[in-house]
């Protein structure tokens, strides 16, 4: 039996940002995360720091500007 966690959601090198040119505006960029299967994770920020923003792009609601997300090993956001 292995005491190891699974790797349930799987964020590299993510980015959103909305706009182009001048008025791009990056809500986060460079975003590597792991949220293991049975914990209890949070996402703290203040208003307009880019929680919901962060959690389209990790449920697949919406799609990154840049990088990958993985739910159970497979890619979500191809
Ligand atoms: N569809 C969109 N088009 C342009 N800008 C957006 C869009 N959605 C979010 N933003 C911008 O992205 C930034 C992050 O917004 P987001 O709603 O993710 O913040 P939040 O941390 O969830 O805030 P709150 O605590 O108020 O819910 C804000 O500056 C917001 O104006
Ligand atoms: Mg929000």
């Amino acid at each position: 039996m292995s005491t190891e966690k699974d790797v349930i959601i799987s964020a590299r090198g993510l980015k959103k940002s909305f706009g182009t040119g001048d008025s791009q505006q990056v809500i986060f960029e460079n975003l590597n995360l792991d949220i293991y299967r049975g914990d209890f994770t949070i996402i703290m920020g203040s208003s307009g720091a880019g929680k919901s923003t962060l959690m389209y792009s990790l449920s697949g609601m919406d799609r990154p500007t840049a990088g990958t997300v993985h739910f159970a090993g497979k890619e979500i956001t191809k």
